[in-house]
Formats: C-alpha cells, structure tokens, sequence
C-alpha cells in the first residue's frame, strides 16, 4: 500500500548540519548515513487528531497522549529534529522485517519535550507501513495492535521512572516499530538473523531462535499462558525464512539463583526449567531494582539506603534485597530452549 505524502513537507537540510546544530552522537550519524540522500519516499507525519486515535490504539495513558500531541515538531519551529524524524522513519521503514547482526539502541535525544517526543512522532509516522508489514507475516490485526502497544506502556514505564514525559533510550521499539519485534499473547519476540558459527547452546549454523521478552504489568507468567504464545510464535515462524529453531531469553528472570529463593513452582521458576542452557552471564544488581521496583541508582553498587527503602511485601521482593544485603549479586543471563515448528 503507498501512505506517501502528496506533498513534501520537511525542510531540506544535510545529515552534518543536523548533526552540527543537534550534536547527535556519532552512533546517531552512522545510524542515518544511508537514508542521508535526497530520495525515498516522502512520509505523511499524521495530524494530531489521527495520532491522538493511534496512541489510543496503542494503550497510551491519556497523559502521555497530552504530552506528544502537545510535542509534534513544526517544521518551521524544529526544521533539524524534524528533518531528523523524517529519515528516522525512512530508516525504518528501509529496514522493515529485516534484523541484523548487533542492534544498538536509539538513545534519548537531549533537548525539551519536542526532542523527547520525537522517536514517539517517528513510530506514529510509520504504523501504517508496520501494519501492512504485520498482515503481510501473519500477525492479526490485534496482534499487531498489541505489538504496536509497546510505545504505550514505554511512554507510561519512562515517565513513572523519570518523572517527567518523553522516551528515554529504547532498544525494543525500532526493532517493533520495523516489524521484527511483535506481541504474541503473554510474551513478545524479536526475530533474529541466522546464527552461523558452530558451538552455540541449542542452535547450529544456519538457524535462528526467537528473542523471548517478558513484559511486565501483564498479568502473572502462567505456564498455560507461555505455552500458547510460544505455540503461535512457532506457528507464525514457519512463514519466516530463517529456521527457526528454539528460543532465547535473557533477563535477569533468567538468573537461576531466583530459584534459590523462590518456591519450586513459582512461575518464574518454571519459566526458567524450560531452558536447557544459560549463558551471556552479566552482573545487573540494577535490573531487578529497576524492573521489580521502578528505581534506578548511579555506580555499581545498589546503595544500602535505597535497600531499606524498598518494600518487602512479596517473596521476589524480599528475595531481591535479601540476596544483596548478605553480599551476593543479580545477574542477567540467556536461557535458551530448543523447539522447532
Ligand atoms: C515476570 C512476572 C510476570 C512474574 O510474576 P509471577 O507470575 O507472579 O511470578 P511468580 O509466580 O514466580 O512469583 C513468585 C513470587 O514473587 C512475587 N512477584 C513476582 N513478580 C513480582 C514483581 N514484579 N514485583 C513484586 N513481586 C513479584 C509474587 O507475588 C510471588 O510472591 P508471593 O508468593 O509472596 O505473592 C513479574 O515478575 C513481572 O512482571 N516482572 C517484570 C517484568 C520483567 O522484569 N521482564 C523482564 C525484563 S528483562
């Protein structure tokens, strides 16, 4: 389907002036070099009346929903961060369906509540093209509402954390928002290129496993829950052409020294007895900080009066804070597990 603008919209300016007056990270520019030119397709960046309708879509809290509509770009106003938006899309929509190697992620951009909403503009001017993507692979169409719903629950997930709007560096929404991460029921994938060296834990050269997500606020992680979407995510992997051929996860979920202190038939528990092999072990105090208690702290150690502050109400969380008062640490690892469609 063609979503072209009819007519142009956005100044004409080079990726170094933007970079100059931006001071975009050298990452940044490497990141747009390609869609740098002249060409491709103009993008309709939608009004704000089709944006406050998508948002909605996508599970947006009304708060959020204020903020970005009140941050659209004007080109005259923001001729560079909007400029900036437009290749940002065209990049994505350069990349749609097609993951590769390394995936580094889109770094907040430094500025007021227009930069901080930019990427949201970026992802809003691409739904179209990622929808049609979605039908193309597979996806139904709440499915892919419910992918597309990442950039609701990030908008919500950054500001509860930051204490004011905007999106903080984000990893998972271009990988989304180009089609390669989708929601699948309880969990959510990203699609990954073949692995071709030999000595992987459950893959060999030539196939590929699924980047399992655990999305919180989503209700408990119920083995039924978890079978029916790892179910539909090798039903829809059998259109892809890459073998799929297992899955992986890494998270701090992952960390097997949870089942020291929780019950045995804990769900977390249970997700982790599915995996047959754990590697990529990283210390990440911070990751169950900032994924069971929305808190962040600077340097490597979680402070000990930020301990006494969190609440102790369940097991996982006295399990956290038990486990880095007596010294011990968190770390992030992948679990993976062989399955074939
Ligand atoms: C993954 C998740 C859904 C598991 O929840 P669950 O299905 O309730 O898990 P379990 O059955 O293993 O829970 C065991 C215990 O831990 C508690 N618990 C689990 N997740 C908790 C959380 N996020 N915060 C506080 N307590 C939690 C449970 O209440 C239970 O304790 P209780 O018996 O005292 O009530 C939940 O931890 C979550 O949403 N985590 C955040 C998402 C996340 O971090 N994703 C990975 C990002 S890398």
């Amino acid at each position: 389907m063609n979503h072209q603008a009819s007519t142009p919209a956005w100044p004409r300016l080079s990726l170094s002036a933007v970079a100059r007056t931006l001071d975009l990270a050298p990452e940044v520019v490497d990141r747009l070099t390609p869609v740098a030119g002249p060409d491709g397709p103009r993008l309709d960046v939608p009004d704000r009346e089709t944006a406050d309708r998508l948002l909605t879509r996508m599970n947006t809290e009304p708060e959020d929903r204020a903020t970005t509509l009140a941050a659209r770009p004007d080109p005259d106003g923001d001729p560079e961060l909007c400029w900036l938006l437009d290749r940002s899309a065209r990049l994505l929509i350069s990349q749609l369906g097609q993951r590769r190697p390394g995936n580094p992620a889109w770094a907040a951009l430094p500025g007021g509540p227009v930069a901080r909403h930019l990427f949201v503009w970026v992802f809003l001017t691409v739904t179209p093209y990622v929808r049609d993507h979605h039908a193309a692979i597979g996806l139904s169409d709440d499915e892919s509402w419910a992918s597309l719903s990442a950039l609701g629950s990030s908008l919500a997930g950054d500001r509860r954390i930051n204490g004011r709007p905007g999106l903080d560096a984000t990893w998972g929404l271009p990988m989304t928002f180009s089609g390669t991460g989708f929601r699948l029921g309880r969990l959510a994938y990203e699609r990954q290129p073949r692995h071709t060296a030999p000595g992987h834990p459950i893959l060999r050269p030539g196939e590929s496993a699924l980047n399992t997500h655990i999305p919180g606020n989503a209700g408990p992680l119920t083995p039924a829950a978890c079978d029916a979407s790892f179910d539909r995510a090798l039903d829809l992997a059998r259109g892809f052409p890459e073998q799929v051929a297992g899955f992986g996860c890494h998270s701090w979920l992952m960390d097997e020294q949870l089942a020291d202190h929780l019950p045995a038939e804990s769900n977390i528990v249970r997700f982790q007895r599915r995996c047959t092999a754990f590697n990529d072990r990283v210390r990440a105090d911070w990751a169950p900080i900032l994924h069971v208690f929305r808190r962040r702290f600077e340097g490597p150690e979680v402070p000990r009066a930020l301990l006494a502050e969190l609440p102790q109400r369940t097991a996982l969380e006295r399990a956290v804070v038990g486990h880095l008062r007596a010294g011990g640490h968190w770390y992030n690892q992948t679990g993976w597990f062989r399955r074939l469609p």
